[in-house]
């Protein structure tokens, strides 16, 4: 048996959590690999609507176990509140067993959140437009071997430990200016912490290898997306994880030679919220457009996104680094009233047409070369059936398989579950 990945190609925010629901039924596990509480993945089913930021989108199948895996980076207060809000719904994760987490997942304290506002606030204009989650001071004391982590909590010394890491993060604090009074904040991070103890700690190393071994299905949930990655991504407007496939072996435990189907989602057209390079971004009426229609405000912050075309020669990118194996297009409905959709296909870049993302993006802007493609003017919310695509969005799809060399299994044309179509190939 393999592990099966899903995650983002583009700038995050792509509908991964839908798609893990819908997906979830055929798998035993679910599990996030990396990132923490700045995703924010939405699902919507029955009338309700759920967002989920610690927990795997597959928490609302009742057969199906979820890890929040090694690679995570978990702020015990916002999971409390996940499951708080869940319970409050119906769904007990913890009662029912379905949640487990990794010991060796590391803690956001109530400081590494200040550290990220005061870093963000000191960069002035040229700040991340991070999620002010802690996401990069926790990784920062991942990397820095100072870092605490869920199987910390049941040590004897974990008081001590906790104070140790938060002196240190007071003494950093201190030079960019007056501290924040945060003894609130503080009192609900140690609540939550025995909390967290209420959960199972694993080994997600060794649980999802003897899933394996029996047989079992496991799908890994990634978070953000390819461009935001540490390493390949728009540096330094990214987050601090791979977020990439390889951060999924990492992040879980496995070796490279056990991934399986890779599915790499994308949205019909593109979204990035925060600062950084967007080549096809459409800053003017046809991206306010976009913006409305596809409702793209975060999940997590509520902030605008910014919006533009489909932009391929990133799209190439994030299938080569992750092994795409099959692609899954997302809110196709957004574009119904579009008498025409553009693709980005090559960038004007230093004088030259390229058909690949260049080192800098941030100095040199790369200019997009557009192909106008035909709308199709239908509204596709209601569609239940392949036969029903309307021929223009067929066009559309065998364009972007063709450009993309890997097929597009499965069709997303609205928030809810059953809004989705696999395609037969
Ligand atoms: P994630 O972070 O990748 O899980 O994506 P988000 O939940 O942050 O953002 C995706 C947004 O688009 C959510 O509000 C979803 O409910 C919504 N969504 C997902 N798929 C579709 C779709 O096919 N059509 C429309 N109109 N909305 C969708
Ligand atoms: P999901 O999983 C979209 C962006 C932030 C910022 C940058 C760094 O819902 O797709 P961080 O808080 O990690 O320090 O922010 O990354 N970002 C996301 N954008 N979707 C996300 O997650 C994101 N998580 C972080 O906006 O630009
Ligand atoms: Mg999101």
């Amino acid at each position: 048996m393999q592990v099966d990945v899903l995650l983002g190609l583009q700038w995050g925010d792509e509908g991964k959590g839908k798609i893990v629901d819908v997906l979830c039924p055929k798998y035993d596990l679910i599990a996030r690999f990396q990132g923490g509480p700045n995703a924010g993945h939405t699902l919507e089913f029955d009338n309700k609507k759920f967002v989920l930021n610690t927990i795997p989108s597959g928490i609302f199948n009742p057969d199906t176990l979820n890890l929040i895996g090694n690679g995570v980076v978990i702020d015990p207060i916002i999971l409390k509140r996940e499951l708080d809000n869940l319970k409050a719904n119906g769904f007990d994760p913890v009662g029912t067993g379905k949640l487990v987490i990794a010991r060796k997942a590391h803690l956001i304290l109530p400081t590494h959140q200040l550290l990220d506002a005061a870093s963000e606030s000191n960069m002035g204009a040229g700040k991340i437009g991070s999620t002010l989650k802690g996401i990069g001071p926790t990784y920062m004391d991942k990397t820095g071997r100072n870092g605490l982590r869920v199987g910390d909590t049941t040590l004897p010394d974990f008081t001590e430990r906790y104070q140790k890491l938060k002196e240190k993060h007071l003494s950093i604090l201190s030079h960019y200016g007056e501290i924040p009074d945060f003894s609130e904040k503080e009192e609900a991070f140690l609540a939550a912490i025995e909390f967290l103890k209420s959960i199972p700690h694993v080994d997600s190393e060794h649980l999802v290898n003897q899933y394996l071994k029996e047989g079992k299905k496991v799908l890994a949930e990634g978070a953000q997306g390819t461009l935001l990655d540490i390493d390949f991504g728009s540096y330094p407007f990214v987050t601090s994880s791979n977020t990439t496939t390889a951060g999924a072996c990492t992040g879980m435990g496995i070796a490279p030679n056990k991934i399986g189907t890779v599915f790499g989602i994308f949205k019909a057209y593109c979204t990035r919220v925060g600062s950084g390079p967007f080549p096809t971004e459409l800053d003017n009426e046809v991206g306010e457009n976009l913006r409305q229609l596809g409702h793209e405000f975060g999940a997590t912050t509520g902030r605008a996104r910014r919006t533009g075309w489909i932009d391929i020669p990133a799209l190439k990118y994030a299938i080569m680094l992750n092994g795409v194996t099959e692609l899954v297009m997302m809110k196709a409905d957004v574009l119904d009233t579009f008498e025409k959709i553009y693709a980005c296909t090559h960038y004007k870049y230093d004088g030259q047409v390229i058909d690949y993302m260049p080192y800098d993006i941030n100095s040199i802007k790369p200019e997009p070369i557009l192909e106008e493609i035909a709308g199709w003017n239908q509204d596709l919310t209601g569609i239940t059936k392949e036969e029903e695509i309307p021929a223009a969005l067929r066009n559309y799809i065998s364009y972007l398989e063709k450009a993309l060399e890997t097929p597009i299994t499965f069709l997303s044309v609205g928030p809810d579950r059953k809004q989705t179509l696999a395609l037969t190939k």
